[in-house]
């Protein structure tokens, strides 16, 4: 039975570890602030109460599974673990200082991952000594709940070790993805057009935030609309990832930034928690209800939709991931009602690439480009199941 070394006790950090000891791994959580151990140990108890209470374990096993987290403040413990996932501050600087701080403790054969959202995988291998044992695990929040995980092998990564950690996800109950160490990994990659091109239809005054939202929940099937999902996350964290994903792209335009995300997070409106984002939420104050042109809806719903289909497309073109990983990552990760190439069969390939072609005609910019794979399959007639 594999021993996992969990750096960092925080969301994250927490989170994974409670899913390998839900599954009998021993597990050491090491943390360098005490609080935030203290605070972990005492969050993962109020979760077992209440998973007790509702019968899900039985006092025994609750009792069990928390008694396989040690919570340590000292790396020596390290020494004995078979995985290291690191889960601290994402500053790329602090992640090579303690991976460099690790390689000394632990075995030769450990291997060690780091759960980065937005760092390549390259550049952290790159401060170790054995690089080839360095792998992206990169968890879902709340770790516990989100079934995917994305696995990144860098390019210093040996051979096998991407499959060997894929065996060990499935067994905790997961369900790995593979991808290519490239930014935003899939998730946070294909998904940008939910958000950055339901902003663009808004900046056009071509729809309210509303209007935008309810087309997507309403005709998408989407949980929450763009705006309402943006708000939850907060812009805080959803404008930084566009930022950098934009700059780790080269500024490849397709990923812009927008001015009204960016002066929200600058003014601080964050969005539900700080009571204010693209909507208000101070108490008595009402959404506005949405337009019910339903031609205004379609328009809005599949240009949203296009553009997601065709990220998904050209990370297929550029060989990120396998198309039913890139399907997965997208319901899994982040509940899309259905997987983007399963969707692109169903709207027809020639209307995703019809859509994307007026689009690109109207503006003339390169945001809007056609993926090559979905013009080579309207030529040779095909889909992607
Ligand atoms: N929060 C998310 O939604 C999410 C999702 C996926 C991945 N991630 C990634 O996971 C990582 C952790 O994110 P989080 O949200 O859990 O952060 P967090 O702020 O909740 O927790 C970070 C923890 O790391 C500890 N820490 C900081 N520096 C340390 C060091 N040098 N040694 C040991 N411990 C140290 C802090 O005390 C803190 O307890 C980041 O790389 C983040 O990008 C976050």
């Amino acid at each position: 039975m594999k021993k996992i070394g969990i750096i960092g006790g925080g969301a994250m950090g927490s989170g994974i570890a409670q899913v390998f000891a839900q599954k009998g791994h021993s597990v050491a959580l090491y943390d360098t602030n005490q609080e935030a151990l203290n605070r972990s140990k005492q969050n993962l108890a109020k979760t077992f109460e209440k998973l007790v209470a509702k019968e899900k374990y039985t006092e025994d096993q609750a009792k069990e599974i928390q008694e396989n987290i040690e919570y340590v403040s000292d790396l020596v413990a390290f020494a004995e673990v078979d995985l290291m996932i690191e889960a601290i501050v994402e500053n790329l600087e602090i992640k090579q200082t303690v991976f460099k701080q690790v390689e000394e403790i632990v075995s030769d054969t450990c291997i060690l991952a780091s759960n980065t959202s937005s760092l390549s995988i390259a550049s952290i291998a790159s401060a170790c000594t054995k690089p080839e044992r360095v792998i992206g695990i990169h968890f879902f929040n709340p770790a516990p709940l989100m079934a995917l995980v994305e696995i990144i092998p860098a390019v210093q990564t040996q051979e096998g070790l991407a499959e060997e950690i894929k065996t060990l996800i499935q067994s905790v109950g997961k369900l790995p993805v593979i991808t290519k160490d490239t930014p935003g990994f899939i998730v946070n990659r294909v998904a940008r057009p939910f958000y950055g091109e339901a902003i663009r239809i808004l900046e056009e005054g071509i729809a309210d935030t509303e209007t935008i939202d309810f087309a997507m929940t309403s005709l998408g099937g989407f949980r929450m609309g763009p705006f309402e999902l943006m708000d939850f996350i907060g812009h805080d964290v959803n404008y930084r990832v566009t930022e950098s994903v934009f700059e780790a792209f080269f500024y490849d335009p397709r990923f812009k930034p927008s001015f009204s995300q960016k002066r929200l997070f600058e003014a601080g409106y964050y969005g539900r928690k700080s009571g204010r984002g693209f909507y208000n939420y101070a108490e008595g104050i009402e959404k506005k209800a949405p337009s019910q042109d339903q031609a205004l809806l379609e328009k809005i719903y599949n240009r949203i939709l296009v553009m997601l289909i065709n990220e998904a497309a050209d990370a297929l073109f550029l060989n990120i991931a396998s198309k039913e990983d890139l399907d997965t990552a997208m319901t899994k990760g982040v509940n899309y009602p259905k997987g983007l190439l399963k969707w692109a069969d169903e709207y027809g390939i020639e209307n995703v690439k019809n859509d994307l072609d007026e689009l690109y005609n109207h503006y003339h910019e390169d945001r809007y480009r056609l993926s090559p794979i979905i013009r080579n399959m309207v030529k040779n007639n095909q889909t992607f199941y």
